[in-house]
This record gives structure tokens, C-alpha cells and sequence, in this order.
């Protein structure tokens, strides 16, 4: 969650970004390909978006977010370099979702705050926009069929609930049969710290 950067008191920050932004890292130098354009979904405060287009300057970044913290992500990427583009509204709940075209797509801790048919949409629309054998990134928490939800995940899960009952640490499963549904195949489900995954799928060819 954003509270306002000590560095800087007018802009969001979120201190999970800090602590995740070199894991991810890790898995985006082994994916994202050498050039095109990087769509980020849920971009939030901008932190990953001023950071991760500082790490690729042959790739184009593209934020996104719902409307309202499109002001604070410009903020974050004013120091960013001119690979970074001007952050785009997506509302993952539109009717009709449409997402601009894209090399690869990312989106980190979004899709157990958005309501289910938000990740139904996402995975439609990027069968769209993306191109043959892309990448689409998530990194958050999932749930497994065949072992518990960890202890820290269960309370995280309760805490979404009670904030918005729509929200909830989703099903790996799910996630995987939609993204088959929508033409992608997994190709890595990686640990990564704080019982969060790293999951790749990769669109058909
Ligand atoms: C927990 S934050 C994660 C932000 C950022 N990716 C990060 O890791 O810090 C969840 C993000 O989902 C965005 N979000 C919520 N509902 C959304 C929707 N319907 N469409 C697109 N983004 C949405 C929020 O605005 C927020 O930026």
C-alpha cells in the first residue's frame, strides 16, 4: 500500500516496491525481449516503472493505471529517461477491454485487488495487443490446489476480503486455465521472496 515518499513528501510510495523491485528484475532480464515496448498494468505509485525503464533503455515503458494515480506515477517518472512514456489509463473492469499494442506485458500485485473479471479481461486483451511469443509477466500471491496457503497469504487474503470483498489472493490453477483459454502457456512459475511467484506465460506463437 502508498503512503508519501520520505525523499520527497507530494509523491506516493510504496515500500514493497524497494524490497521486490531486484527479484523481479532477475526474472524480467531473463524474459523481456532485447527491444519493443513493455506494457505495465496497475503501475501504482511508478516506483517499478521510473526503475525497470532505467534498467532497460532499449525497451520502451508504458505505465498504466486507473485515472486517478496517473498524476503520482508522473511524478515518479519525471527523473526517468525518455524510454519512458507518459503513463495510459487501463481499467482492467472495462467493457471491452482494449490494451495498446505491446512487446510484453507486466503487471505486479494487481490481479488479487482487481475483481476477478479483471484478470478474465486482461488475458483476453492481451491475446490482442501482444505480439506472437510475448511475454506476460504477473508477480503477486497464488493459491495451490495441492499445499495450503501460507500463514502470512491466509491473513493477506482475510485482510483483501474485508477490504473489498471482490479482492483475493487468486488460484494458480485459474490463472493457468484462463491463459490457456486465451492462446498462453506457462513457461515459468518461479519462488520469489515473501511467498510471492513469478509467473510467465509466454503468448502462441
Ligand atoms: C497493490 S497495487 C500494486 C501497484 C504496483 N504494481 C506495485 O507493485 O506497487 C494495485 C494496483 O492495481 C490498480 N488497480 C485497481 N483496480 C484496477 C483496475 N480495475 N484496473 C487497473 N488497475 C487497477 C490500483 O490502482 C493499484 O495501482
Amino acid at each position: 500500500m502508498s503512503r508519501l515518499d520520505p525523499n520527497s513528501m507530494s509523491r506516493p510510495y510504496a515500500p514493497a516496491c524497494d524490497r521486490n523491485r531486484e527479484p523481479i528484475l532477475d526474472v524480467l532480464r531473463e524474459v523481456l525481449p532485447a527491444s519493443g515496448r513493455v506494457l505495465e498494468i496497475g503501475s501504482g505509485t511508478g516506483q517499478h516503472a521510473a526503475y525497470f525503464s532505467a534498467c532497460f533503455p532499449n525497451l520502451i515503458w508504458l505505465p498504466s493505471d486507473l485515472p486517478e494515480n496517473l498524476p503520482g506515477i508522473r511524478q515518479w517518472i519525471d527523473d526517468a529517461g525518455e524510454n519512458c512514456l507518459d503513463p495510459v489509463v487501463v481499467n482492467l473492469l472495462s467493457d471491452d477491454l482494449q490494451l495498446p499494442a505491446a512487446d510484453a506485458l507486466i503487471c505486479i500485485n494487481t490481479l488479487h485487488i482487481v475483481a476477478w473479471q479483471g484478470a478474465v479481461n486482461l488475458f483476453a486483451a492481451a491475446n490482442e495487443c501482444l505480439a506472437p511469443n510475448a511475454p506476460l509477466v504477473l508477480y503477486g500471491p497464488y493459491r495451490y490446489a495441492d499445499r495450503a496457503l501460507e500463514p502470512s497469504n491466509v491473513e493477506f487474503d482475510e485482510w483483501l476480503k474485508a477490504r473489498d470483498s471482490q479482492s483475493g489472493i487468486r488460484s494458480f490453477e485459474q490463472i493457468c486455465e484462463l491463459a490457456s483459454r486465451n492462446g498462453f502457456t506457462l513457461s515459468q512459475d518461479r519462488a520469489m521472496p515473501a511467498n510471492n511467484r513469478s509467473l510467465v506465460f509466454k503468448k502462441a506463437p
